[in-house]
Formats: C-alpha cells, structure tokens, sequence
C-alpha cells in the first residue's frame, strides 16, 4: 500500500453536532466533526488524513495568497427516508477536479483520496446529513498551492482538502438575471472550464453591480461580440424555446462542464425533447421571445439544482416569464430529487452510496 492509499481517521472527542438546528441551515455556513486532508511533498500524494475540522495556519508567503493557484468542486450526499446516505455523481467532479489541476499546473490527485477519502468522511459525519427536503450535505474538496515563496511558478507542494456543510437551498426564490456585455468571464484558450477559485474571484464585480441593480445574478456573453450567451454566475443555463431545449455548447472550453447540467440534459431527452448543445446568442432569444415562443429559461448547478430564471434583463429590455406556466423545469427538478431522495429506483446509476 503506498501513501496515497492510506487514510488515517483521528475522531473528535466530542461531536458538535448536538448544537446543530437542522432546521436553520443556511448554504455554507455550518461545518461538521471532521475533515480530510492529503499533502503533496516530494512528488507524491502523503499524510492522507481524517481528523477534527480545524484552522490552517499558513506562511504569509504561502503560493496560492499570491498567485491563485486553487481548484474545488461542489458534491452534495442526500438522506434517504430509510437513514441510508448516498452522493450524487461523485466520480464525475472527480474527473473534473483533476481536469481543472492540469489547466492550473497543479498535480492530479488520486481517486483513492478524493473518493474513498470522500467516502470514509462522509460515513464518519453520517449524522449531520439533513433528512429535510431541499435539504443535503454540500461537500467542498479543493487543493491549494503551499509553498512558501515570492516567485511566479508552479507550487511544488500542495494542500488537497474536503470539508462537509450541511446546507439548506442555495437560491429560494426565482431568479432574475441581467445579461452581462462589458465584464467577461472566459474566452478560448483561458480557463472558463476550470474550476478554479479565479473565475468566481473575477465574476465579483459584475455580479455586485447587477445586485444593486436589483438581479440576482448575471449571465456571462463572450468575450469578442459579448453576444453568444455562456453561463450565469454559479450555474449552466437552459432555454425553452417552442419545443426544444437550447444549452451552450462547452466545445470553446468557456464554460464549466457541470455535472448538473450533463444530467438534465440526459433526464431532458429521456422526457422525449429535443435539446441542442450550441451557441446561442441574445439576438436570437430576444427574437423568439418577441414570437412568444420562450417558454422556460433556467439554471443547474450543484449548489443551485434548477433554478427557475423568471426575468431576463438586457440593456433596457426584459425577458419576462411565468414560472406558473412552466412544465419541463418543474418536472426536471422532482424527477432529479427523486434520483436524489431516493424516492424512485436510481435506475441510472447516479447514487454513490457511503454506508
Ligand atoms: C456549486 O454549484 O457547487 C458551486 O461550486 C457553485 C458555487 C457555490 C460556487
């Protein structure tokens, strides 16, 4: 057995949970017992541990306050009715976690910490996973550059953790969204397909602005014509126009190939609609909703699942919907909670279990 295969569990002599409202969990903000981390030293993956949730304490002059050299993911765990905890699709932020490390020049981190490290640390905190609807287990691995040094180059050492938060929904309500023309988020041959901790760093701005504005968020366009539509801040987007369903294309590598979004469009088709994978430009939407033919827009995403899009914003126009109308986002959102839940045979092997 080498070092990257051996995790080492180190309990907390006394659970916090006791303190937890499980009915008060806002997204993010709660932690659990316990933690798993792994170092990179020396070319190789060591000290894989779980133990008691804990501060850093790292150098001022640690790599990734300087040079931004960090990736995560988002993974939820869901509570069925019979206690049984399982998690959605976890080898596939795998692959991606370890698609972001390579565009970041960061070392690939084993399957055997990310799923099994994943695994034995959820069934350790078992207990903090919320039985409520709507409700999960938000699970955050990322990896961190750590060397101490003033000097733009790829760290050779490196932090990879994963905490656990059990977590209420990340959006209530629908949205409204403006589509963004002067910040860009991605343009090809950038790192709009990575999930670094950058691209969310550099949506800040714009994302402020619009919520003084009154949105939620904004919806990304490309980098040249700020036309073709991308994604909105946290999540992939959907449209419905007429009988068919329009999702950006990920070939420029501009947009995060979201696990969320891979499964609607499968659980899309299977209903028996059309969806298209392409580019899609505001011309283009603004068009078909002056024809009455935009029927739904909405957005996936781990933390946000489907997240109704009732208004549009751009320039001085607005895209405005009723979400009472809506059939295809509503039916996409319980057929996904039901995979999640449990509630239906999860006939396409997306559950992970833990326990
Ligand atoms: C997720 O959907 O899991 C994300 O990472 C988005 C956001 C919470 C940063």
């Amino acid at each position: 057995m080498t070092d990257a295969e051996t995790i080492q569990i180190i309990r907390v002599d006394k659970s916090a949970l006791g303190d937890l409202d499980f009915k008060n969990l806002p997204f993010g903000k709660v932690f659990t017992d316990h933690l798993l981390e792994a170092d990179y030293i020396d070319g190789q993956w060591t000290n894989g541990c779980i133990r008691p949730f804990h501060s850093l304490q790292l150098s001022p002059a640690t790599a990734v306050f300087h040079y931004g050299q960090a990736i995560f993911e988002g993974i939820k765990a869901y509570k069925t009715e019979d206690g049984k905890v399982s998690i959605f699709r976890p080898e596939e932020n795998f692959k991606r976690f370890n698609l972001s490390a390579v565009r970041m020049d960061m070392p690939e981190v084993p399957e055997y910490i990310f799923m099994e490290g994943m695994r034995q640390l959820i069934e350790l905190d078992a207990d903090w996973v919320p039985a409520l609807a709507d409700h999960s287990l938000y699970i955050r691995p990322f990896m961190i550059a750590t060397d101490e040094v003033i000097g733009v180059k790829p760290s050779e050492t490196y932090k990879f953790m994963i905490i656990l938060s059990p977590s209420g929904p990340y959006y209530i309500k629908p949205m409204r969204i403006y589509v963004e023309e002067k910040y860009t988020r991605a343009a090809p041959g950038g790192v709009g397909f990575a999930k670094n901790a950058g691209n969310y760093a550099g949506s800040m701005l714009a994302t402020s602005q619009a919520r003084k504005a009154g949105y939620d968020q904004v919806l990304w366009t490309d980098a040249f014509e700020h036309k073709y539509l991308q994604e909105v801040g946290v999540m992939n987007v959907f449209f419905m126009i007429g009988d068919k369903v329009i999702t950006p294309a990920l070939d420029e590598g501009t947009i995060l190939p979201g696990v969320t979004r891979n499964s609607a469009i499968e659980l899309i088709r299977d209903m028996g609609y059309v969806v298209e994978e392409r580019s899609i430009s505001i011309d283009e939407l603004i068009a078909a909703h002056q024809k009455g033919e935009v029927k739904e827009i909405f957005g996936t995403g781990t933390a946000a699942t489907i997240a109704y899009i009732y208004e549009l914003g751009y320039r001085d126009q607005a895209i405005e919907l009723n979400t009472e109308l809506w059939k295809l986002a509503p039916e996409l959102r319980k057929q996904m909670n039901d995979i999640k839940y449990g509630n239906i045979p999860d006939n396409k092997g997306w559950m992970y279990p833990v326990n």
